[in-house]
């Protein structure tokens, strides 16, 4: 097995930024798991043009996207950091490199990885940092989030670009687990919100982002506006202290905004 369609999708234009010298500000360990995990024969100067007309058709601007959310989630993890948390959970890391990054500054580093991706994370990520591994499907193994919250350690908790894909119920369970600690608890993450047609998806994306997304069985299954996702995180015991893009700005994509939150009790 390997990894996901759109994780692979996240890492070719994470390497196309990182290519064009615009991928400076996100972790070097991501620009080189993006690098390792893009095939040779997508390399090519003449691929990577034709697949800028794609990207320009389908969703323009998107790989600027990517770089940009990791550019903010990178800032604000080294921050949290600096802040006192001593543990990290990334959940979902595809081919992205913030855990091994993060281990590198001395933090404990646990990464959840869905079963399909166990073993070509466990590739990719070889020749980093070494972090732990719990193997496991956010979306059917809820108590993961519980058994990983049983922990005293200050925890920042990362999230970036999978909650989407849960089920509503699975993703508010995620963000009640992660509260259940006796420690402080930070969440990073990254969520959609509602077009104006009510579905889940990036403003300017075309109708065959929808359709391509649901070819790879990885449709986008959960999105709120800001306020309603306030609600939910509050209810789930965590305050909104900072958040990018939830109005639309240049450097993002519209409809997916970057969230940190505090646990509140
Ligand atoms: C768009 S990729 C994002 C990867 C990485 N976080 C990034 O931003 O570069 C979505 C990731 O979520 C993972 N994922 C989706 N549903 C999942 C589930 N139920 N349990 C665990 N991982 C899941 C996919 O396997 C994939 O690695």
């Amino acid at each position: 097995m390997s990894f996901s369609a759109t994780a692979r999708l996240v890492a070719l234009g994470v390497h196309g930024e990182a290519r064009a010298g615009r991928a400076r500000d996100v972790p070097a360990a991501t620009r080189r798991l993006a690098a390792r995990a893009t095939p040779a024969w997508l390399r090519s100067r003449t691929v990577e043009a034709l697949l800028r007309r794609f990207e320009a058709w389908l969703l323009p601007g998107i790989a600027a996207h990517y770089v940009a959310r990791k550019s903010v989630l990178w800032q604000a993890a080294q921050q949290a950091v600096a802040g006192g948390v001593e543990r990290v959970v990334v959940l979902a890391p595809g081919c992205d490199g913030i855990g091994p990054a993060l281990r590198e500054l001395g933090v404990d580093v646990v990464e959840v990885v869905h079963p399909r991706e166990a073993r070509a994370r466990a590739q990719l990520a070889a020749p980093e940092a070494p972090v732990a591994r719990v193997i496991a499907d956010l979306g059917a193994e809820a108590d993961v989030v519980r058994r990983l919250a049983d922990d005293p350690r200050p925890t920042l908790w990362i999230a970036e670009a999978v909650l989407m894909y849960l089920a509503p119920a699975a993703a508010r369970a995620l963000l009640r687990g992660a509260r259940s600690a006796t420690a402080p608890q930070t969440l990073l993450f990254t969520a959609m919100a509602p077009r104006a047609d009510g579905s889940a998806g990036f403003g300017d994306a075309s109708p065959w982002v929808a359709r391509w997304l649901a070819s790879v069985r990885e449709p986008f299954r959960w999105a709120l506006a800001p306020d309603a996702l306030r609600r939910v995180l509050a209810r789930a015991g965590f305050d909104v202290i900072d958040s990018a893009n939830e109005t639309a700005s240049p450097e993002f994509c519209a409809g997916e905004a970057i969230y940190v939150a505090r646990r509140n009790r």
